[in-house]
């Protein structure tokens, strides 16, 4: 099969995976074999639990949604666990990429270790986190602080690939592109989700509980083929890129690997529909005539 990419040194089987707060094994993994996709991308990990944002955190916008989840997670204890998150999906077969969150460098660096020595395939930072407030400092809208992150994070992570996911609040992704990958990342992800808000007509006020949150779905899907694209052109031709944002098809995906991209993932689609992300990755084989392989083939079935 002429389907699979290497992503810093790991071979995904294809070139789809699922984006970072939109799938776990326990409410997904009824409605397809998690092996088949290229990875899952599993929920922001912190190194202790972190309580999610009070209701409302959802809102529904023309052409996507707004969340203010805020990174509501079990800490990486319980990611490590033995029957938690991790474990059940490299039970499943599934190549794992395992995003990391913290409010403060050291918060970032105690994942990374706690990581560098598990089961998980990849590394994401997250440093775009848009519904937390990072220890006062911004991450990733300013390059000197993200490259000093990114430093100490490449050392807590050892031999794990660490990929860096960029937000699309800043006026020069490129710019923190380059600190990232000067820093010492392997690869780059992007897009996180736009700072957005909705105010209730009735009352006046903000509808999520934070005021703004963060839009993702197709209204995004633009900025984010602008945005893979103006990193490709920065960061020439080998950095692997996994672009995201507003893939609802095959041909979404396909967009954004012409825009530069080595693999996509599939976010908010699959919050309307869990089996998108297998569903996306057979239309994708259309364009890329590639095969999919029996795995999603059988699950496709039942679509
Ligand atoms: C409900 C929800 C939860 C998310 N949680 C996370 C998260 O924990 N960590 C992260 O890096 N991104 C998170 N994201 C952002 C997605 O991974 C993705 O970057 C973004 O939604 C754009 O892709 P999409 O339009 O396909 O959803 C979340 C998105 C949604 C909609």
């Amino acid at each position: 099969m002429g389907n699979a990419v290497n992503i810093a040194g790991v071979w995904l089987k294809n070139p789809i995976l699922t984006a970072s707060g939109t799938y776990n094994y326990r409410e997904s993994s009824g409605y397809y074999d998690p092996a088949a996709l290229g990875a899952v991308t599993t929920k922001s990990v912190s190194p202790t639990p972190w309580p999610g944002n009070d209701a409302p955190v959802i809102a529904e916008t023309h052409g996507g949604m707004l969340n203010a989840i805020g990174l509501a997670n079990r800490g990486l204890e319980a990611y490590l666990a033995p029957g938690g998150e991790l474990a059940m999906l490299k039970a499943a077969g599934a190549t794992v990429c395992a995003n990391v969150v913290g409010r403060t460098a050291e918060d970032y660096t105690k994942v990374c270790e706690g990581l560098a020595d598990s089961a998980v395939d990849l590394l994401e930072l997250n440093i775009s986190c848009p519904n937390v407030k990072c220890g006062g400092m911004s991450f990733g809208t300013d390059p000197a602080v993200a490259a000093d992150l990114v430093r100490k994070c490449k050392i807590a992570a050892g031999a794990k690939p660490l990929l860096v996911k960029l937000t699309p609040n800043v006026t020069d992704i490129t710019e923190i592109a380059r600190a990232a990958l000067d820093a010492g990342a392997d690869g780059l992800t992007l897009i996180n989700t736009l700072k957005g808000m909705r105010i209730d007509l009735k009352t006046g006020r903000p509808v999520l509980s934070t005021g703004a949150g963060g839009l993702s779905g197709p209204a995004i899907h633009p900025v984010a083929v602008r945005m893979v694209w103006e990193t490709r052109q920065a960061v020439g031709d080998k950095v692997p890129i996994i672009g995201m944002g507003g893939v609802m098809t095959g041909a979404d995906a396909y967009e954004l690997i012409l825009a530069g991209a080595n693999a996509v993932a599939v976010g908010t689609a699959a919050l309307i529909d869990p089996r998108a992300p297998v569903r996306i990755l057979g239309e994708l084989a259309e364009y890329l005539r590639f095969d999919t392989g029996k795995s999603s083939e059988k699950y496709s079935e039942n679509m």
